[in-house]
């Protein structure tokens, strides 16, 4: 069972532990970078598996592809294991073509080398921002006979909801969304007066409506009696929080899957440490038999972490 998260319940990281956190996974990942591996990579596997019966191009596109090795740090103890892109090319039935987008030009170099050890295998490499290069990319094709899984494994909130847009659009893409649960609620401060307009561009830019203000927030009964600030207060916890991104993210795909919760530390079945991160599950396939399968497989992968 996932332990029950919400409210500022002392399970929540304070400033400086998220800070932590943001440092840490330059460097390292942790028990939540197991889980969504794992869940990537068997998705993949029978995403290929189910399409091999049919025509269809098969594309990966990993939109935040890093090097293709991680480093992380689960139980105290330090290891590197194999990343997104390296996994999705492993894949066997094999994808017929790889997109990796990067930002950061060390990563790139890693990513060409990694495209060097597969020479038989078509990898084009992006170094742009996602956002930007998911927007030319999701255009290029006519999605009539392609289908493509896309990962979305950004550090914090760097996915515009312009550009889930641009995906929902094709109709073709499959998404695997580590949305950044911790960030969200950092960014929505329990008090409105530390909300300033970085922070709420950015929860605008990331849940695609400024609706947030008024389902978070309200006037704080006692603000003013004393002379104090404005005094609007958040006041839903953050699986309610969680649960407002759920709502925006099915007005756009045809299927999205509840969340998983990952944590700092422990595992799957036995998390600790404040909650990060919640990996969801969508489809952009208008068809109600394809979408079906898809998040049923999906549901399935969820469901065994
Ligand atoms: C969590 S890591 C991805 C790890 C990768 N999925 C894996 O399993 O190995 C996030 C990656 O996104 C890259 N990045 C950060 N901001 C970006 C942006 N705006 N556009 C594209 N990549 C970005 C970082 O350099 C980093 O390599």
């Amino acid at each position: 069972m996932v332990e029950p998260i919400g409210g500022d319940n002392g399970l929540l990281p304070d400033e400086d532990e998220l800070d932590n956190v943001s440092r840490d996974q330059h460097s390292f990942g942790g028990a939540w970078t197991l889980i969504k591996l794992g869940a990537l990579e068997k998705y993949l596997a029978a995403f290929n598996t189910v399409l091999s019966k049919q025509s269809f191009t098969r594309l990966y596109i990993d939109a935040f592809a890093g090097t293709g090795r991680c480093d992380i740090k689960v139980d105290g103890e330090n290891k590197t294991i194999d990343g997104s892109a390296r996994r999705a090319l492993d894949i066997n039935p094999a994808f017929h073509k790889f997109c990796f987008i990067e930002l950061h030009s060390k990563k790139l170099m890693a990513l060409n080398a990694l495209r060097s050890e597969h020479p038989g295998k078509i990898i084009e490499i992006i170094q742009d921002d996602a956002n930007k290069a998911l927007k030319t990319l999701c255009t290029q094709y006519h999605w009539r006979r392609e289908r493509a899984v896309l990962f979305l494994d950004p550090f914090g909130m760097h996915v515009e909801w312009s550009t889930l847009e641009t995906i929902a659009k094709t109709g073709a893409i499959d998404v695997w969304y580590l949305f950044p649960y911790a960030g969200l609620y950092r960014q929505a401060t329990k008090n409105a007066d530390a909300l300033d307009a970085d922070k709420e561009a950015s929860l605008t830019r990331v849940l695609g409506t400024d609706e947030w203000r008024k389902v978070f927030y309200v006037q704080n009964p006692q603000s003013d009696m004393f002379g104090g600030g404005n005094g609007d207060v958040r006041d839903i916890d953050h699986p309610q929080m969680l649960k407002f991104v759920s709502k925006q993210l099915k007005t756009l795909f045809p299927a999205v899957t509840e969340p998983k919760i990952l944590h700092r530390g422990g595992n799957s079945r036995n998390p600790s440490g404040p909650p990060l991160f919640a990996l969801y599950f969508a489809s952009s396939n208008p068809s109600l038999k394809a979408h079906g399968l898809a998040t049923k497989i999906a549901k399935d992968i969820l469901n065994s972490l």
